[in-house]
């Protein structure tokens, strides 16, 4: 019988934008306040990309990172998934651009549009590609520029967002992070609680659109926090018994960065101790799509992690949209 392939990182980068907006800077553009960011959100200070500085950009700068750290050459990746919701253009795809300045020729590229869950869901696509024997290096990016939909006059979104990227390579062979399971979920029903309205076909930009502040991203907080808690803690619980594991099995969890509130809760529904809880969200805020793999670098680089250890990447974002994989480090 032959060997069943495994799916595993091998290369992980980050970049974030070095401009940062505190909380303080907020309040000089809209009626908030550090107190009230810090102990509704937990978030104290945020990075904003540069005006010429684009989401292809930064993810650019982050797959150069997770190429060098996968010691494969840019030549041998086969495909380039871009997860983003603040892509360059509406078209062509952002993964083209990194493409071409990557150098990669070899590749296919295209973006995927699952809003804050898009790194679990390329993760997800990457390991199909891999294990179906149809790719052997995969090249998944996660890149926001939130600050270029965000309403700075809206202290509903403004305060919570910012800009940054990371990128993993998926290798069908080598050491680092096999993905074991992966467990993903959506309504669409409920797509109006998270939502840029103008922009696409529905109300393609226009002065009136413009004047409207339809291109900036819309959020019904109060009733996001309350799907994301059931949703993420739900996702949790599917992706361990797939793999037959409990929480007391996890040697770290990586939820999205969009609110302590949101982390607190789902820590105490899971029954998991805050303390194996890695937090990026006081200095990052939330990046959208690239949250999760951001934390997970920086994880990754600053803890000192053993053969076997699993960690649970968690996220939820607009789409609706949820998901959850379980990674175990491995020496081969
Ligand atoms: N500063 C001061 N006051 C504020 C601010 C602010 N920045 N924002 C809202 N308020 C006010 C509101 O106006 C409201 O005032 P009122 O009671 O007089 O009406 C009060 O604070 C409470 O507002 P809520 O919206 O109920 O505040 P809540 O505690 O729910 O916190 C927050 C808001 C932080 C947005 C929270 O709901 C949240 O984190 N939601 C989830 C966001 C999320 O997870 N997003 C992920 C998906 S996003 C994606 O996919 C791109």
């Amino acid at each position: 019988m032959m060997n069943k392939i495994k799916a595993r990182i091998t290369g992980l980068g980050s970049y974030l934008p070095e401009k940062i907006l505190t909380n303080q800077d907020l309040e000089a553009l809209v009626d908030t306040s550090d107190e009230w960011i810090t102990s509704r959100t937990g978030i104290k200070e945020r990075r904003i990309a540069a005006a010429d500085e684009f989401t292809s950009d930064m993810g650019f700068k982050a797959a150069e990172k997770a190429i060098a750290q996968a010691r494969v050459s840019v030549k041998d990746i086969d495909m380039i998934l871009v997860a983003t919701m603040t892509p360059d253009y509406a078209s062509p795809s952002t993964a083209g651009i990194i493409q071409a300045k990557l150098g990669a020729t070899k590749a296919a590229a295209m973006d995927v549009q699952a809003a804050c869950t898009g790194f679990i869901y390329v993760l997800s696509l990457a390991k199909a590609y891999i294990e179906s024997g149809i790719y052997c290096q995969v090249l998944v990016i996660a890149s926001e520029k939130m600050s270029s939909i965000l309403d700075y006059t809206d202290r509903n979104t403004c305060v919570i967002f910012g800009d940054g990227a990371a990128a993993a390579v998926v290798s069908a062979a080598g050491a680092g992070f096999a993905i074991e399971t992966v467990d993903l979920g959506s309504d669409g029903s409920l797509a109006d609680l998270v939502v840029i309205p103008g922009g696409g076909s529905r109300h393609p930009a226009s002065h009136e659109v413009v004047d409207q502040k339809l291109c900036y991203i819309k959020m019904a907080g109060r009733e996001v926090f309350k799907h994301a808690v059931r949703r993420m803690a739900a996702a949790a619980r599917e992706c361990l018994a797939r793999s037959s594991m409990t929480m007391e099995d996890l040697a770290w969890l990586v939820p999205h960065q969009a609110n302590i509130r949101i982390i607190e809760a789902i820590a105490s529904n899971l029954d998991f101790p805050m303390e194996k809880i890695y937090l990026t969200l006081q200095k990052y805020g939330n990046t959208s799509g690239s949250s999760v793999a951001i934390a997970l670098e920086e994880l990754v680089s600053k803890k000192d992690l053993k053969e076997d250890d699993r960690l649970l990447l968690l996220a939820f974002g607009g789409g609706l949209t949820w998901g959850a994989t379980i990674l175990r480090k491995c020496s081969e």
